[in-house]
């Protein structure tokens, strides 16, 4: 079968903030078809699209009550049977998001699960007994969950825990029970069938599950955060075959895993070896943390950790290129902005288009975030009240509330990594509620709305958005298609501290690509190649320049 998606560009969609049809405040499907023709103006041909199935959102759909209907709060099926033929119709395909390690405790395997010990669905989920510690009762291991405290919950009624690596609503199916392996194998069939493209494969790294003994990390927390007891274990590639073998082999699809959190370019070729036959490609969390952003002092700037992206990046494209395939991005809905996370607000135009450039001429298939191609940024969070993210209202529970953490402090630590960051309402126009709808949105709007809107930046052609729009006609579209999509990959200059220079070189066709990740102007010698043409220049250079300005980034055919 056609591998398609390796000529994919990739948009990913936060349905519940990206456009309000029905003016409820809620992103919705007939928002995502009002936009279709936006999708096709930017020139993607790919989208990924968040949970929309049945939830009591406690983690904004991925913890999911019913995964056969679409929530409420989106729309209905005949929504998402509409979307997917529209789509279609344009040439853009369509990955939705498969969750396989968890459902919500409403859905009704676990409303079973919880009532007995004896329960049919009671090995649907993980369940222990309760241990005693020094004459007091406590939980089976010492665990951290993802979420901030235990990765156990108590449950009255059987005198058990359950375990929950995210938040208390969201139980951890059991994957050793092959039933609960049938279930999910007949979810991903009833959404092929229906005409989907392929998965984004949630949370996929931690399906497996060590024996139940306690960490020894010796570290200040109760629960300890050794994330190993419950990721890339050996027996996740037993599943993950098992699924290719019984559905994604059966269909013309692409399956991206989420593999992050200390996934090694070693775990990421195990899960995307083609002759191993379990996913097409990976999401790593490596390059997702280079700057100086834990330990800044408050009103410290941001500043790229040079040195640290350039060697995640050449570790990941030298590391599989040959061996299987990439995807690359920026951000999610779990990441901060990456206009703010990387970008410099005094250079703002110019270092966004820059790290755009850095990013979308590597090796790998990309996707982009919503609001990402206009230069979307972190909002000011002031209070509490202004988080939405689940794992935010615990972590102040457990920080502030039972351990008097300053709020502001608190406040000041999490806005510069929350969730939340990614998840404002995404802003199409200068109009009421940034065009959104004509309600009040469930979530913030950024301030910048009226300066970063879709509207605005259409209108001007030098406009972030506009230089996204040519990188995607670039890369799908023009004659360097071939050698940016399959072009072997080789980083030079390496120990350059600010300048990122890599090759990508096919079938006798080259192209060079040069980054100043840094405000400071370089002077660089003789690049050693000879220039063909300058394929793309956020300077608008007619000549390549003998000394880069800050941020500078520039795409040369060269031979
Ligand atoms: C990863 C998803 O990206 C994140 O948003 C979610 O909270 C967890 N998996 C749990 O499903």
């Amino acid at each position: 079968m056609g591998k398609w998606w390796k000529k994919a560009f990739g948009y990913q969609i936060y349905i519940r903030s990206f456009k309000d049809s029905n003016h409820d405040g809620i992103g919705d499907i007939r928002g995502i078809i009002e936009k279709l023709d936006y999708l096709s103006y930017l020139g993607i041909n790919l989208i990924w699209i968040c949970p929309f199935f049945e939830s009591p959102m406690d983690d904004n759909g991925y913890d999911v009550s019913d995964f056969y209907n679409v929530s409420g709060d989106y729309g209905d099926m005949s929504d998402i049977k509409e979307l997917i033929a529209k789509a279609h119709q344009k040439k853009i395909k369509i990955i939705i998001d498969l969750i396989l390690n968890q459902t919500s405790d409403e859905h009704h395997w676990f409303q079973e699960s919880r009532k007995s010990k004896d329960n049919p669905y009671r090995d649907y989920y993980i369940w222990a007994p309760p241990r005693i510690i020094d004459g007091k009762q406590t939980e089976p291991t010492n665990w951290a969950s993802f979420f901030g405290g235990s990765c156990w919950e108590y449950d009255q009624q059987t005198n058990e825990y359950y375990m929950k690596i995210f938040s208390r609503k969201m139980p951890d199916l059991n994957w050793k029970n092959p039933k609960v392996r049938e279930e999910i194998i007949n979810i991903a069939k009833y959404w092929l069938d229906l005409g989907i493209d392929g998965f984004r494969l949630d949370a996929v790294a931690h399906l497996g599950k060590s024996e139940l003994i306690d960490s020894t990390y010796q570290t200040s927390e109760k629960y300890k955060p050794e994330w190993e007891k419950y990721s890339n274990l050996p027996i996740v590639h037993d599943y993950l075959r098992e699924l290719n073998q019984k559905v994604f082999s059966k269909y013309d699809i692409v399956t991206v895993g989420e593999v992050g959190g200390r996934a090694l370019v070693e775990d990421a070729l195990l899960y995307v070896s083609p002759k191993r036959k379990e996913l097409d490609m990976v999401f790593n969390f490596d390059h997702n943390w280079c700057n100086n952003g834990w330990n800044r002092k408050k009103g410290e700037k941001l500043k790229i950790n040079v040195p640290l992206m350039k060697e995640i990046f050449n570790k990941w494209q030298s590391g599989l290129q040959g061996k299987g395939w990439n995807a690359i991005y920026w951000l999610n809905h779990d990441q901060p902005r990456v206009a703010s996370h990387y970008g410099d607000s005094d250079y703002f135009q110019e270092s966004v288009k820059m790290l755009a450039v850095c990013m979308y001429f590597m090796w790998g298939t990309p996707f982009i975030y919503n609001g990402e191609e206009i230069g979307m940024t972190n909002p000011k969070f002031k209070s509490i009240d202004d988080f939405k993210d689940v794992s935010i209202h615990n972590q102040y529970r457990i920080n502030v509330l039972e351990n008097k953490q300053d709020p502001d402090d608190f406040i000041n630590q999490v806005s510069y990594s929350t969730r939340d960051n990614a998840r404002t309402i995404m802003q199409w126009s200068n109009e009421e509620y940034a065009g959104f709808g004509k309600a009040k949105p469930w979530n913030m709007i950024n301030d910048n709305y009226p300066i970063i809107n879709v509207k605005d930046e259409i209108e001007d052609e030098n406009s972030i958005l506009h230089f996204y729009r040519k990188i995607i006609d670039i890369r799908l579209n023009s004659e360097y298609n071939n050698v940016i999509t399959f072009g072997k990959y080789q980083q030079l200059a390496k120990e350059h501290s600010q300048m990122y220079l890599y090759l990508r070189q096919y079938r006798g066709k080259k192209i060079l690509v040069i980054c100043n990740l840094t405000c400071e102007k370089v002077k660089m010698d003789e690049l050693g190649y000879k220039i063909k043409k300058i394929i793309l220049s956020n300077y608008e250079r007619k000549e390549v320049p003998f000394e880069f300005a800050s941020y500078e980034a520039i795409v040369l055919e060269v031979e």
